[in-house]
């Protein structure tokens, strides 16, 4: 395997290295990120940050498929993994195992994440027992926003960690390899980190964890909006707007196409 495996990964976090993540939806972007990502999440943010959904709900087994494999075809470098999405993995275990190895052998990826704690722990098992690495997600649970009544951060109040960090505890001891803690504050993400031996990923979860992913698109400033825990690094989004108005312009203005845009006629053959 050329790729960064599960193992690689373990022993960064080990010596003590930072994990450098992000998510990735399509080929381009994925090659883009690849030589500076350890790991590139196909992540069921895509409902929101590519599809215009409002929830991650929507997102499909087929969708991460379809996603799945260009990221892999655009990156040679990081581990793949690939967000089991609502629906495809809390029934049992068995369909948790069904989707995940469709997931994994039609893609080529080399790992699932999926939302849940405890009562995911048998499921964590059965999957990684069976030649599947996983990656829990505990926290902010974005697939659960129905029961929560939102995205605020979780466990603000220290009577609240518990159940937290035994979910961190729980999918660690199932042999989840990487667990991704969102939406915590930094003294619950400190003690989960120590809590545990996999590697610790987060996201808007403080600089106490292993590693950090962060939606892509989120911190190139794709989009008016996004959470606090996002540091803006580029702002796509103005410079998509300037450079469109720029070419709406032009195509108005007769400026676009000039000559150097355009195809001439081969000299007449003698
Ligand atoms: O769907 C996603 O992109 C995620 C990460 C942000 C952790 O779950
Ligand atoms: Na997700």
């Amino acid at each position: 395997i050329k790729r960064l495996t599960v193992p690689n990964l373990i022993k960064r976090k080990q010596a003590g290295e930072p994990l450098v993540t992000l998510t990735a939806y399509t080929a381009p972007m994925a090659r883009l990120l690849d030589p500076h990502c350890e790991l590139l999440l196909v992540g069921d943010s895509m409902g929101m940050a590519l599809y215009g959904m409002d929830s991650t709900l929507g997102v499909t087994v087929d969708m991460i498929i379809n996603h799945g494999r260009a990221v892999v075809r655009g990156s040679k470098r990081a581990l793949v993994a690939l967000d089991m999405p609502f629906g495809s993995f809390e029934a049992s275990k068995q369909v948790a195992f069904t989707n995940a190895a469709r997931m994994l052998s039609e893609t080529g990826a080399q790992a699932v994440k999926l939302e849940g704690g405890k009562e995911m722990a048998e499921t964590v098992r059965f999957l990684v027992e069976r030649g599947i690495p996983v990656i829990g997600h505990v926290g902010l649970r974005p697939q659960s926003v129905h029961v929560i009544g939102g995205y605020a951060a979780q466990g603000r109040d220290e009577d609240a960690w518990e159940p937290i960090i035994e979910d961190a505890k729980a999918i660690e001891a199932a042999g989840a390899f990487a667990t991704v803690v969102e939406g915590v504050a930094e003294p619950l993400a400190a003690k989960i980190t120590e809590s545990v031996n996999n590697v610790v990923i987060g996201i808007g979860a403080s600089a106490a964890c292993d590693g950090q992913i962060l939606v892509t698109e989120d911190m190139l400033g794709l989009f008016d909006w996004a959470p606090r825990f996002v540091k803006h690094y580029a702002s796509l989004g103005p410079t998509i707007s300037d450079a469109v108005a720029r070419y709406a312009e032009d195509v108005r203005a007769r400026r676009f196409p000039s000559t150097d845009e355009t195809y001439k006629m081969r000299r007449p053959k003698k």
